[in-house]
């Protein structure tokens, strides 16, 4: 029989990431991977557009849990991931990233005594009033096999004392890497959204805002648009929302000039990100795709776990001050900068293949 693994999936950019793993174990054909989906994230284009596009297997279960405070969410993903590990009995279990469904699937994994897998691990904000900066944490701690996106990443395990737990830590690079590469051969005959927008390349900026320390917090939520209304009148500003974020901003009758879409697939996402100018964004992923665009990033936050893209001058944090948003725009708007450091690694997918393989095919 071959091994089996039980990945864990929620939120949207955990199909993303999952799209170029799951491609990679069903080429080996050695892994039955069965795939779980919390059902964080549902609507048809925050979840089903990723599947299809994508061409990710189906779940075989779907929680459908979701609308819900940060404990009940996490605490009955965790029931229900437990009862079907339990009858699963795979030999590991994947998580991806931080969120909610992460951390449920680590502790179900763990408390079990199934080994967990992360892929992202090591990533730190050292923000802690961040859900995503506690769910990270927590999940590295219980980890089995931690496979970290950067040499940051692995630097802040080895400073949290991880070589001394019983656990193997390896770089593989940045899995959303592969996903850009693959997906973006085709994603200019597959978008949808994108050619009706009739946009002039390079003369549009892409943004996105979502995270729950600026659409829960109005005053910073005002900050940043404001930012973005300043930019647009420079430059049109394109956001395909988030429904957290339209919900605050219909709650509060907010209204803007800046362009707004529904949340878009990942082929628009991909051909939004290659024509626009530069992008401005409190994503974590976003950040790095941007990068592998060659597209400058503004960051609306306070702090950046891709330290590297501020380091090496690809990025600015502005957080919240619209004065400082509008000075980083004119700082990249015709710059031309060089993105040709190998920042996340190549080959992702495949080196996280392997390291899988080595923990499951040796087991004990
Ligand atoms: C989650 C993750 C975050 C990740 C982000 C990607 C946590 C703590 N946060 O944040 O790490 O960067 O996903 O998008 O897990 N909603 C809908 N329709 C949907 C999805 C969500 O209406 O398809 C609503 C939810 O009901 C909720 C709000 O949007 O009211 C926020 O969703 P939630 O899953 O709590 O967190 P995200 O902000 O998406």
């Amino acid at each position: 029989m071959k091994p089996k693994i039980i990945t864990i999936l929620g939120a949207r950019p955990q199909f993303v990431k999952a799209a170029v793993l799951s491609r990679i174990i069903a080429s080996h054909g050695e892994i039955d991977e069965i795939i779980v989906h919390t059902g964080q994230h549902y609507d048809a284009n925050m979840s089903d557009v990723f599947f299809s596009e994508m061409d990710i297997p189906q779940p075989k279960y779907f929680l459908n849990i979701n609308g819900l405070g940060h404990g009940a969410m996490t605490g009955q993903m965790l029931g229900k991931i437990e009862e079907l590990i339990l009858s699963e009995k795979p030999d590991a279990v994947v998580v991806f990233g931080d969120t909610n469904s992460t951390l449920a699937g680590a502790l179900a994994a763990k408390k079990i005594g199934i080994k967990l897998i992360h892929i992202e691990a090591g990533l730190r904000s050292f923000n802690m009033s961040m859900p995503e900066e506690i769910n990270r944490i927590l999940t590295d701690r219980i980890s089995d096999l931690l496979l970290c996106p950067t040499d940051t990443a692995l630097e802040n395990l080895n400073r949290e004392g991880f070589a001394h737990f019983h656990t193997s830590i390896v770089k593989t690079g940045d899995i959303m890497l592969d996903a850009v590469r693959y997906y973006a051969e085709f994603s200019n005959s597959k978008a949808q959204v994108y050619p009706s927008l009739n946009l002039e390349s390079g003369k549009f900026v892409l943004a996105t805002i979502h995270r729950q320390e600026n659409t829960d917090d109005i005053q910073n939520l005002k900050a940043i648009f404001e930012g973005l209304e300043n930019i647009n009148k420079e430059q049109q500003v394109i956001l395909p929302l988030h429904p957290r974020t339209r919900k605050i901003l219909e709650n509060h009758n907010l209204k803007y000039n800046i362009t707004l879409l529904d949340p878009v697939g990942y082929f628009d996402m991909l051909e939004l990100l290659k024509n626009c100018s530069m992008v401005v964004t409190d994503s974590g992923g976003l950040q790095k795709e941007a990068f592998f665009n060659q597209k400058p990033v503004i960051i609306a936050r306070t702090e950046t776990e891709w330290v590297e893209l501020v380091k090496h001058g690809y990025a600015k944090i502005v957080a919240t001050n619209a004065v400082k948003m509008s000075e980083a725009f004119k700082f990249f708007n015709d710059k031309v900068l060089d993105y040709k450091l190998p920042l996340y690694g190549n080959e992702v997918g495949e080196k996280i293949y392997q390291e899988i393989w080595n923990l499951i095919s040796n087991k004990a």
